[in-house]
């Protein structure tokens, strides 16, 4: 309200994610008229920069949506006058000290509501949130603190970092952001479930044969070597967006849609789980190749990469969860990068129709005739069911056809960016889309054990070529649960 500013420190504002994600959202959100009446963004980060040379440097990143107004050229310039720069160390209180005065002045008498946004190597988020929190915290509102993955290493450093971090802040003033918990489909797989009868008694082990849960991109580690290496995909994907996405599909019915009714469910399914046992998870790594004149580069063809890098660049995980729901019902995930396309889905493959009467219909192969369900999360965000249909004619032959519902055809509109929601909801304190610290120590229980002995045994990735659909191991691994991956994995 009027009687209140909320400044936004983007720091690490020259770094990459920054530039793609940070402002844009940002700006899609005043474009949208989301932000209130008095706030300003500030940028911090090492390198000297003037108000000016921030402004230049976001400007060409920002867009109006395409139900463009006629103002939109107006709204950047409006936008860019309330950003600001600051330089300085992520370590030294005296440079925080100097962006509060500055914040300072912008805020006057006001409330103020101060949210900083960590956009910056993890081993920094200490100093940051220590200077932050010491030298530029609200006086007399609230003071908050994104920060993004990777949390942690292991259990280990999740949760010395964990307790460094509460050495400064509260629970509250924390939000741990999982960027695909704010995409359209992921938020819809609640409203999916909870609110269509169709579903909802389907969703456990009664109907449903296996879910599937997939990521996979076509392009490699490319000018993220570095960061990547220490991690790989399991830490990389699997153990945050596709454990996240899996929470929320098998957790019992929340008492409310309040966040900590919502998080108590997540936290209750990831303690249910199964330990992750090593033969139950196929690790992968991409090999250069070159096709038609192209020739793409191998993982470790990268020289910020050492040559007998092990890193997966690929991982598929066999997952159970012990409770009366999803007793037997196994949960797959596969997550790799440099494959041949670009997806990320949930899949639902529903058990047989018993004594299905048109069985002769599908000749051996009844999986043919299962139902699926699938959450098309990117791209082109769909919903699908596969049915089985007659063939219109005289004869009887029958055919899998989709119910289909395309969101770009439903909804023209174009869907916001999930760091739009993201931060909107840190702005506003819905805490929905954030994860706990509970949540994120089960997390890490999970896959601590098996990426430990991944290690220590240095087990050695099975080689993929660039573009192509990933190791076969991920196809034994399907098969020793009796499931084949959807279709074009
Ligand atoms: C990030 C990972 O969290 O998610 C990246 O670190 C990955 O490796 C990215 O490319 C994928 O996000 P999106 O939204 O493009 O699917």
């Amino acid at each position: 309200n009027a009687e209140s500013t909320l400044i936004i420190t983007v720091v690490g504002a020259s770094g990459d994610l920054a530039k793609k994600k940070i402002f844009p959202a940002l700006f899609a959100l005043y474009y949208e008229d989301f932000l209130p009446e008095n706030f300003t963004v500030f940028g911090y980060a090492r390198t000297k920069l003037t108000d000016d040379e921030l402004r230049n440097m976001i400007c060409g990143t920002l867009t109006c949506r395409i139900d463009k107004r006629e103002n939109c050229e107006e709204k950047m310039d409006q936008f860019l006058k309330r950003c600001f720069y600051h330089s300085g160390q992520y370590n030294s209180e005296e440079h925080f000290a100097e962006l509060d005065e500055k914040l300072k002045e912008k805020e006057g008498e006001k409330l103020s509501c101060r949210l900083f946004y960590l956009s910056i190597p993890p081993d920094k988020f200490v100093d940051v949130v220590r200077c932050a929190s010491l030298k530029a915290s609200s006086g007399n509102g609230w003071t908050r603190v994104i920060v993004e993955k990777p949390f942690g290493r292991d259990s280990e450093s999740s949760g010395e970092l964990t307790k460094c971090l509460k050495q400064y802040l509260n629970e509250d003033q924390i939000f741990r952001i999982d960027h695909y918990l704010g995409k359209e489909l992921v938020e819809n797989l609640s409203v999916l479930r909870f609110s269509n009868l169709v579903f909802e008694p389907l969703w456990s082990s009664n109907y449903i044969r296996n879910v599937q849960f997939i990521f996979s991109e076509d392009f490699g580690t490319e000018g993220r070597g570095g960061y990547f290496d220490k991690y790989g995909i399991i830490r990389d994907i699997m153990q945050n967006h596709l454990l996240q996405m899996l929470a929320l599909f098998a957790m019992e019915t929340p008492v409310s849609l309040d966040a900590e009714d919502i998080r108590n469910e997540k936290v209750k399914v990831l303690r249910s789980m199964k330990p992750l046992q090593l033969e139950d998870v196929v690790v992968g790594q991409y090999k250069g190749q070159s096709t038609g004149g192209k020739t793409c580069p191998g993982y470790t063809d990268d020289p910020t990469i050492p040559n007998d890098s092990l890193t997966p660049t690929f991982a598929a995980a066999a997952l159970f969860i012990n409770n009366a729901r999803w007793d037997g019902v196994p949960f797959l995930m596969k997550a790799g990068k440099a494959l041949h396309t670009r997806r990320a889905e949930i899949r639902v493959q529903f058990r047989h129709v018993p004594g299905n009467l048109y069985k002769r219909n599908f000749g051996t192969d009844l999986d043919k005739a299962t139902n699926e369900l699938v959450l098309r999360v990117q791209p082109d965000e769909a919903i699908y069911l596969r049915i089985n249909n007659k063939v219109p004619g005289l004869g009887m032959r029958l055919d899998r056809s989709d119910l289909n519902l395309l969101f770009r055809s439903r909804y023209p509109k174009e869907i916001p960016d999930a760091y739009e929601r993201i931060l909107l909801d840190a702005i506003e304190g819905e805490r929905r889309l954030f994860i706990r610290s509970d949540e994120l120590d089960a997390a890490w229980a999970l896959f601590t054990p098996v990426l430990k002995e991944l290690e220590e045994k240095r087990i050695a990735p099975e080689l993929y070529l660039y573009g192509s659909r990933g190791p076969v191991g991920a196809h034994y691994l399907a098969a020793k649960y009796n499931v084949r991956w959807g279709d074009l994995s």
